[in-house]
């Protein structure tokens, strides 16, 4: 039997992870200029954390999450998203009584059982932030400011900013929407998908989301939500656009955005890449306000604001975009040892392993042929293989490492691996010689 990965969970090998590191280390720096800073979290909780935060009539919490028993009967799950974590976390921890603000930052897997398709799987990784402490729509501009800093250093343009607001509890502005979307939809329930007739129910808010095209008549005339807010939200709004236009961040407004998650208040948004290839999957990153879900998870009154990336999504937008990673850096220099006098049998390789001791220990990534039997052309076809900048061909009995030094009188030839070139450099100058070529002095 062949072992595969599991239906909708993917291997990344090395030329995409590259990608990705470049991507999470460029994050990190953005992040890092914007005062985030990174928190870690378990991959699985609670499950009642995602009952009450997710939320219950979620579809996250209703058809996608990995729940199991613990062998003393505990209910956990894999967490599908980050921010109920890092909420518990920072109630946990008291954070809010050390700081009055505070901007955590995080990169790991999610786990949601989804249909798999292009751009959705079982296990996708999520790079989020998440700020606490703040109800100004300063901090909501800000945030997104982030995003767009962190698209300009990645080179990508392709996307727009789709915004809009929930509303909140206060003066019932969420409650009394739903209510006129129910009022609305009274009499065309019937002609709705089986979902909407169950979303009608439990939480109506949802059906503007569906992407069902029977749904999709009754759903673009059905009123704003952004007509129902209390003057509280409606101000936020407005501050919120101008923030943005301050920035010369422009945005769409939708009033059909909802974002599938429960504890939004005010603000969502969500940034959509809008190259071909994604079908339905277009968001590379969504968040929004949530004001009340530290307090509704026993901690106190404070307002925070979040979003996350998908890294896949964002990684396949980039590449949809032919966007390269900057100068890679694959100096590498590789050890062929001749090795004739000695007779392939019991050849050591003691003296040539510590040479390349010596030399990765001056910082210089090198490589040695490991394999038992090898002729000098077939380890220079493997430097070839693996992409070897320089090969260094010597005879190992040549020299002697002593006290980090190569003391040796001995000559190699280096064979520079791109034009062909070989040239003489004494054995006691080669860590020299690679620090120069490796900086491009
Ligand atoms: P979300 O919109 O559910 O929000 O997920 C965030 C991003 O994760 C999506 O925009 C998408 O790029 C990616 N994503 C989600 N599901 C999948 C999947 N099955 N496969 C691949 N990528 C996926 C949240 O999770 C919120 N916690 C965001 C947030 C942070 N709100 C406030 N703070």
């Amino acid at each position: 039997m062949m072992f595969t990965a599991v239906r909708g969970t993917k291997d990344y090998l090395p030329n995409e992870t590259e990608y990705f590191r470049y991507i999470e280390d460029t994050a990190k720096r953005i992040f890092s200029i914007y005062g985030y800073k990174e928190i870690r979290t378990p991959i699985f909780e609670a499950t009642e954390l995602y009952l009450r935060s997710t939320g219950e009539a979620t579809e996250v919490v209703t058809k996608q999450m990995y729940t199991f028993t613990d062998k003393k009967g505990r209910s956990l799950t894999l967490r599908p998203e980050g921010t109920p974590s890092v909420v518990r976390a920072y109630i946990e921890h008291k954070i809010y009584a050390q700081k009055p603000l505070v901007k955590f930052y995080y990169i790991g897997p999610m786990f949601r059982y989804e249909r798999p398709q292009a751009g959705r799987l079982r296990q996708h990784t999520q790079i989020g932030v998440e700020a606490f402490g703040s109800a100004s729509a300063s901090l909501d501009a800000e945030i997104i400011a982030v995003f767009f800093a962190l698209a300009k250093e990645l080179k990508l343009n392709n996307f727009i900013l789709v915004l809009n607001s929930v509303g909140c509890e206060k003066d019932s502005c969420q409650a009394r929407y739903k209510k006129a979307l129910k009022d609305y939809l009274a009499d065309k329930i019937e002609n709705l998908c089986n979902d909407c007739k169950e979303r009608f129910l439990r939480n109506p808010l949802r059906i503007l989301d569906c992407k069902n095209p029977i749904c999709a008549p009754y759903i673009a005339d059905s009123p704003k939500i952004t007509d129902f807010l209390c003057s509280e939200c409606s101000e936020h709004f407005d501050s919120l656009k101008e923030y943005l236009d301050k920035l010369n961040i422009s945005y769409q407004l939708n009033h059909l955005l909802v974002r599938g998650l429960d504890y939004y208040t005010k603000t969502v948004f969500e940034f959509i890449y809008l190259g071909s290839g994604f079908g339905t999957q277009n968001a590379i990153g969504g968040g929004g306000r949530y004001d009340n879900l530290v307090a509704s998870l026993g901690g106190p009154n404070i307002p925070a604001i979040g979003f996350s990336i998908g890294l896949e999504r964002l990684y396949l937008a980039l590449q949809n975009e032919q966007i390269k990673l900057p100068g890679e850096n694959s100096f590498l220099v590789f050890i062929a040892d001749r090795n004739e006098e000695k007779g392939v049998e019991n050849y050591d390789r003691s003296s040539v392993l510590a040479f390349a001791e010596h030399m990765r220990m001056h910082g210089i990534p090198t490589e040695l042929d490991h394999r038992k039997e090898t002729s000098l052309s077939a380890k220079l076809k493997l430097a070839n293989q693996l992409g070897a900048t320089y090969a260094i061909i010597l005879n190992a009995d040549n020299f002697r490492i002593k006290e980090g030094l190569a003391e040796s009188d001995a000559v190699c030839i280096v064979k520079d691996m791109r034009s062909g070139k070989q040239e003489e450099v004494p054995i006691s100058q080669i860590v020299n010689y690679f620090l120069a070529h490796k900086t491009g002095k």
